[in-house]
């Protein structure tokens, strides 16, 4: 187990990051954000799934937390437009827990870009449905 995981961490080293993203053929905001993290140097393999239900229900995500896309970057599971600079920080510090979330469609998120700029809280969840703030957009806002 140690040997492995040594070894993937060297792979990852020399490469750039893979994200799958399984997504809506038909969602444009999805498409945003794939080109969102393709900018920030991850290479994606996007895959389109008539619902990506099951893929949330397979991968834990709390129904409360659902966006559209779901993705798997590097262990972590990262669902809605969860912005780059958030993720990078998860995987410099790597906490114990199974992911990140951007419930629901916020205007101005990555991939979602438009007029406005609604404030979003970025949530970090875990098996057990435990969950805390992982940042707040923008940085210093409460809800
Ligand atoms: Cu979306
Ligand atoms: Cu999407």
């Amino acid at each position: 187990m140690t040997l492995l995981l040594a070894f993937s961490t060297a792979l990852t080293a020399a490469e750039a990051t893979q994200a799958v993203v399984y997504k809506s053929p038909t969602c444009g905001c999805c498409k945003g954000w794939v080109k969102h993290l393709r900018e920030n140097g991850y290479q994606v393999d996007a895959r389109d799934m008539r619902s990506v239900q099951p893929v949330k229900d397979a991968m834990g995500v709390p129904p409360r937390l659902r966006s559209c896309h779901t993705a798997i970057v590097d262990g972590y599971v990262i669902e809605g437009h969860v912005p780059a600079d958030a993720l990078a920080r998860l995987l410099r510090e790597r906490p114990t827990i199974k992911g990140l979330s951007v419930p629901g469609m916020v205007m101005g998120t990555p991939g979602m870009e438009g007029p406005r700029q609604d404030p979003y809280t970025i949530i970090a969840f875990d098996d057990d449905g435990s969950t805390y703030v992982f940042e707040r957009r923008p940085q210093g806002t409460s809800e």
